[in-house]
């Protein structure tokens, strides 16, 4: 589910995640692997100063792996802890309290120099709608956290979650919105689901995705969809090919574009055609 972000949704849910944070010694914000540039909140910087971050990057099992290790690499050299999850995974809740145990050493050791009684370590998921956020929380407590949807400034009393032995959660996810300067990150976020489809234009995201596939996946493409073309095909002739190939047609044997575009997005969203990363380590900024 996704929303429309107003400016007094967005202040709104800054606050909310300013108030939460002053509980929490670390905060975990959850990307989406396949984009792990675009699904960032471009204000989260600020607001988290220097409380340690651990960052997830979720739906690994969708993404790329190579692409994904550099990822991990690029985060780490930028000081946060970086994991690779899936997040509906059994092991979800180890992997994120031993990198919580990690992130947080510090102020637990420092804690424990000044002789305060050691506590659990306090944390708090972070991140824009979709990125798996209510399903790692659910993870994590081995149950189903009442949902707030992914609407910003439902007020709701916090609880705090045992998870594991070593770590408490808030049971509410800071909900943040997406990036919209830039319109090929509309079109990521688009097409890994994280905004509405009808904020956008569907025949640009399937140009968006093909152009991608054609340029770094095109066996992938090729194969899956059982079609010839190269890296010079023009996209409209790819369009065509997968619609003869798929049958996609309308009366008077013309291809149905629309049903081609659909198919497309649902493909690649849904990482039939392969495992994407549509934001590159080495150059997304
Ligand atoms: P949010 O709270 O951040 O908004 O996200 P949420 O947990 O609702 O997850 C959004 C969608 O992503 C859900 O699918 C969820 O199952 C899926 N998802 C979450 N983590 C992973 C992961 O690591 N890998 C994969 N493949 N999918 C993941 P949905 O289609 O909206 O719901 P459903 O089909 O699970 O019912």
């Amino acid at each position: 589910m996704s929303i429309n972000w107003f400016p007094g949704h967005m202040a709104k849910a800054r606050r909310q995640i300013e108030e939460s944070l002053k509980k929490v010694d670390v905060v975990i914000e959850i990307l989406d692997a396949r984009i792990p540039y675009a699904s960032k909140n471009p204000m989260l910087d600020h607001v988290i100063g220097d409380k340690p971050r651990v960052v997830v990057l979720n739906k690994k099992d969708m993404a790329n792996n190579k692409e994904t290790d550099r990822w991990i690499n690029r985060l780490k050299a930028e000081g946060v802890y970086p994991i690779a999850l899936n997040g509906k995974e059994p092991n979800v809740l180890k992997k994120i309290e031993n990198t919580v145990v990690e992130a947080t050493k510090e102020i637990f050791e420092r804690m424990e120099r000044k002789g305060i009684n050691p506590r659990a370590i306090r944390a708090m998921i972070v991140g824009i709608p979709n990125v798996g956020k209510s399903t790692i929380i659910n993870n994590i407590a081995k149950r189903k956290v009442a949902k707030t949807g992914n609407t910003p400034g439902v007020t709701k009393a916090q609880q705090w979650i045992k998870a594991g032995t070593k770590m408490e959660l808030l049971d509410t996810p800071g909900v943040l919105w997406p990036k919209f300067e830039d319109e090929s990150i509309g079109q990521k976020l688009s097409l890994t689901g994280a905004i509405k489809d009808n904020v956008v234009n569907l025949d640009d995201i399937a140009i968006f995705a093909l152009k991608f596939m054609q340029e770094h996946h095109l066996d992938a493409l090729k194969q899956f969809y059982n079609i010839n073309i190269d890296e010079n095909t023009e996209i409209v002739e790819i369009f065509d090919a997968i619609g003869q190939s798929r049958g996609f047609k309308m009366s008077g044997n013309e291809i149905d574009y629309e049903r081609v575009t659909e198919r497309v997005i649902y493909d690649t969203r849904d990482a039939k055609i392969g495992r994407f990363t549509f934001d590159l380590a080495e150059s997304a900024e």
